[in-house]
């Protein structure tokens, strides 16, 4: 068993000078999983070493394919092609991470053999019937735990063919899952989205040299295409890079420089946010890498002002809102959020878990069946449970630059699943965290 693992962080600071936050997640997940079904070596540098990408990859291990590292960021995957993968000999552990799981789904539907995927105590909580039904009307065989819950038992051997989907949630694992399982389909499949989602699957897909067509909102493939390998330039997470532009926003004297983040049209959605709350972001030399747009970012900080967030920028910042609302709390005035019941169904209810640290920190922050009403104040210290979820851990750490007393943040372990080596980083450019490790 893994220790537990606490942050204990004083209040006041600023953040300077300049960081690379570790490669993007989702860009991580989709290498490793096109490298292993391409033909040919792949090789990608500044890959994120996190727990849920290394979930993927021991996935593929199990199902025959061969990599080395990763170290350093850097992993070479010799693919097996589209139908090289073998039977695992156990059930599959895809550990807290719904990304892995859900893409995985889709790749599994198209073999031959059967299998499982098993997740962690909050990945076993989340909802599954958003992928296992649309599989189903493609042919596939699937079967979930009560309530649409993991794990997923997937029968092998089925013949797929293409469907129609009208996807009704905003999600990118959904349609990255179906355009995955359309590899395997007989005939087109092609997956509506109600609001742009992040595209890396897409992207990488025609990167790997299999067409992908887009019409508006409309994205399709053909199935019985093959995968070429082909070299990935991972950029730095702005997921991640999220916790230094809300921390040097709220932390008074603070400048500080995001170096090669990503900055992809379906993930600036934070961006967008904290420039509508008056953050002073400044977007540096942008260019191009291995397919995606990056840049530096630089950030000071500044008074935040409360905002009613467009809902069309939900889905372009689904991961980012924990953070947000950190800035919000430290904003002027009244933060509103509408649109995102999705963040209930995050690695932990973020709406929830969110409002009552918020409020333990002597913010005025109000529940909605969808969203959250934060008056900006002044933080308070005290101690937060992050109920393991990542995203809130490292917010709640950011938190103490605005606060009047220490903060106490719980059960962090989860940051490894995205950010290794954050509380180190943080502290590095100015964060006064000392990390506490328990039995
Ligand atoms: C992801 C998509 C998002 C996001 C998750 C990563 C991906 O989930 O929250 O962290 O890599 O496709 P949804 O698409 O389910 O909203």
């Amino acid at each position: 068993m893994s220790k537990n693992v606490d942050y204990i962080v004083q209040p006041g600071g600023k953040l300077t000078g300049r960081v690379r936050v570790p490669g993007d997640k989702s860009i991580s997940h989709r290498s490793v999983m096109l490298g292993a079904l391409a033909e040919g070596t792949t090789r990608v540098t500044g890959l994120l070493e996190g727990e849920d990408v290394l979930s993927t990859l021991g996935a593929f291990r199990a199902l025959g394919a061969r990599a080395e590292g990763p170290d350093h960021g850097k992993l070479v995957i010799h693919g097996v092609g589209l139908h090289g993968l073998k039977a695992p000999k156990q059930a599959l552990d895809m550990g807290n991470s719904g990304t892995a799981m859900r893409l995985m789904a889709g790749i599994l539907v198209g073999q031959a053999f059967d299998s499982e995927l098993i997740g962690d105590e909050s990945l076993s909580k989340r909802p599954m019937k958003r992928v296992s039904d649309p599989l189903g009307a493609m042919g596939a065989a699937i079967a979930t735990a009560e309530g649409g819950r993991p794990p997923l038992r997937i029968a092998g051997g089925r013949k797929l063919h293409g469907i129609d989907y009208q996807m009704p949630v905003a999600s990118a694992q959904v349609k990255s899952c179906l355009l995955l399982a359309g590899l395997y389909a007989e005939g087109e499949t092609s997956v509506t989205e109600p609001a742009p989602t992040r595209d890396h699957t897409e992207r990488m897909l025609r990167g790997f040299g299999y067409a992908v067509k887009t019409q508006g909102a409309r994205v399709s493939v053909q199935g019985g295409g093959r995968l070429k390998a082909c070299d990935i330039d991972v950029p730095a997470d702005v997921s991640s890079a999220t916790f230094f532009l809300v921390g040097a926003s709220i932390a008074p004297d603070s400048d500080i420089v995001l170096e090669h983040v990503g900055i992809n049209p379906t993930r600036i959605g934070v961006i967008n946010i904290l420039k509508l709350m008056g953050a002073n972001l400044e977007l540096l030399n942008p260019r191009e890498a291995g397919g995606e747009p990056v840049t530096d970012i630089r950030v000071r900080a500044t008074n935040l002002r409360g905002i009613r967030i467009p809902e069309d920028q939900v889905p372009l910042a689904i991961d980012e809102f924990p953070a947000l609302f950190i800035a919000a709390a430290c904003a002027q005035g009244e933060t509103v959020l509408t649109g995102a019941h999705e963040l209930r169904v995050k690695e932990s209810d973020r709406i929830a878990v969110m409002a009552q640290g918020l409020k333990h920190l002597g913010i005025d922050a109000r529940e909605t069946p969808d969203g959250i009403v934060i008056q900006g104040g002044r933080l308070q210290g005290g101690e937060i449970d992050s109920h393991g979820d990542h995203r809130i851990a490292m917010s709640f750490a950011m938190a103490a630059l605005a606060a009047s007393g220490p903060v106490t943040v719980r059960d962090c372990k989860n940051v490894d699943t995205s950010f290794p080596g954050f509380a180190e980083l943080a502290a590095h450019v100015g964060l006064a965290v000392k990390v506490q490790r328990g039995k």
